[in-house]
């Protein structure tokens, strides 16, 4: 048998491949080809992408006009390295992105999220460097946040899982709570008095921390991969932007994952009322088609670098990489063109109402949440208590791992609650779902979930 001829189930074929696989004990399907909302493996198994693997082919796997325009560039320039040179390519997508994030000013194309939230936290950091408050060094951040692997991403981020074995390694991290509804709000508060007590969490940390060591406070502006679409509740952030208006501390957004219209909106933050100083995205940026991502800041942050040293002291190999730009580019584009955000918030709405109603049986679906095509299952031992499932049953791998044989691509996720209990999947199809597509994916969904949980 070739290697990549295999399947889930088939063990020892690690032993022949010279890849080093997310998990070592697992050798994953072969995957050869795309056809729009489909990756097809070796054995000609399509599966619906119902996730964009982790929220990144927003245009599915074959979009025309993003492949046109890769080749384009790469017949005419791949690459040129930006400390020499710029591209017509990178000056549009600058316009085009300053255009579509109200309140930024300038924009910094790197090669993916981690990336783009260590250019924030240096950017962050250099600012009060150059502009008289040398002192500012901290990073303020929330509990089950993720940023990215690399280490200073990993240091400011809250998933306790993620940053154990690391500890040693990162500068301490400073953590508040999360806005999560869900599971935090008590049963003696409302909404707003929620999201107060959790908002002004931000001053205490600030006062403990001596507000003026403070650079930043980084959040999400819906939590991802470690909690499922977790939107803030109203208010939440506005009185996050106050805090940091007060205290002379920069908001930085991270919409790695939930950004660039995955909920509806080009930004997420634009649900929120608020401007942030910063906001970094990745992975829709370029649909999958090209690895990229971005920092956006506001004017006056590159302003007061360019009246002092006049070089943000920062760079990659890979930044601004041409053809990974034009896919991006061609990308955002298509999304514009194509009115796509419409069809984002239309199908959001419907796949999370019937999910609801095609699972409202299942004693063991505790919510179903999040904003446009960016959908959260969190799965508990019963809906009253909301108790989470015994962890060791990984219910998130076995939902997912049931879906994979349904033909649906779901992204499972352990740790919900603290990084350990708690379990959801996470949808993020295409912003170009079709309403065949969208059933489709309802309907193995519910399939897998119903195959893992009997009805109570
Ligand atoms: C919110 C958020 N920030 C940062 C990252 C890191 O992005 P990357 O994996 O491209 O480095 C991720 C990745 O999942 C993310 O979800």
């Amino acid at each position: 048998m070739r290697i990549g001829d295999c399947c889930i189930q088939e063990k020892g074929i690690a032993d022949v491949s010279h890849a080093i696989h997310r998990n070592l004990n697992y050798h994953p399907p072969r995957a050869v080809r795309g056809d729009g909302p489909y990756v097809i493996d070796s054995n000609g198994k399509r599966y619906l992408d119902g996730c964009g693997g982790a929220a990144v082919s927003c245009l599915g796997h074959s979009h025309p006009a993003v492949i046109e325009a890769m080749k384009r560039q790469v017949e005419r320039l791949p690459y040129a390295h930006t400390s020499f040179f710029t591209t017509g390519v990178l000056e549009e997508l600058a316009e085009t992105l300053v255009g579509s994030a109200p309140g930024m000013g300038k924009v910094l194309l790197v090669s993916g999220g981690s990336e783009a939230i260590e250019a924030a936290l240096k950017l962050s950091r250099q600012y009060f460097v150059e502009s008289g408050e040398p002192q500012r060094h901290l990073f303020i951040a929330r509990r089950q946040s993720y940023h990215g692997n690399t280490l200073g991403a990993l240091a400011v981020g809250g998933n306790e899982w993620r940053r154990k074995n690391f500890a040693p390694l990162m500068v301490p991290g400073n953590h508040i709570s999360p806005c999560f509804e869900y599971r935090e709000k008590r049963s003696d508060e409302n909404r707003d008095e929620y999201g107060r007590r959790v908002a002004d969490e931000l001053e205490e940390k600030l006062i403990e921390l001596g507000p003026q060591n403070v650079a930043a406070f980084v959040a999400e502006t819906v939590v991802g991969a470690t909690a499922g679409a977790v939107a803030a509740v109203p208010g939440y952030f506005e009185r996050i932007r106050e805090l940091c208006d007060q205290y002379g501390v920069h908001l930085i957004l991270d919409e790695v994952m939930c950004g660039t219209g995955r909920t509806g909106t080009m930004m997420a933050y634009e649900q929120e009322g608020i401007v942030p100083d910063m906001v970094t995205m990745a992975k829709g940026l370029a649909a999958g088609y090209q690895p990229v991502g971005a920092l956006l800041c506001k004017r006056h942050i590159t302003d007061a670098i360019e009246a002092g040293s006049g070089f943000f002291q920062h760079g990659h190999t890979f930044m601004g990489h041409a053809t990974a730009v034009a896919a991006s580019l061609a990308t955002q584009r298509v999304i514009r063109d194509e009115n796509l955000l419409q069809n984002v918030t239309d199908r959001g709405r419907s796949i999370r109402k019937r999910l609801r109603e095609a699972l409202a049986g299942y004693e063991n679906v505790g919510d179903i949440r999040g904003r446009g095509l960016f959908v959260g299952v969190e799965f508990v031992s019963d809906r009253t208590s909301k108790a989470p499932l015994d962890p060791a049953r990984k219910i998130h791998n076995q939902v997912q791992k049931a879906a994979l044989d349904e033909g649906l691509m779901c992204y499972g996720m352990g740790g919900t609650i603290d990084g350990r209990r708690g379990d959801h999947v996470l949808l993020a199809p295409p912003y170009n779902l079709s309403e065949e597509h969208e059933t489709e994916l309802v309907e193995k969904f519910t399939k897998a979930t119903r195959a893992i949980f009997r009805r109570s």
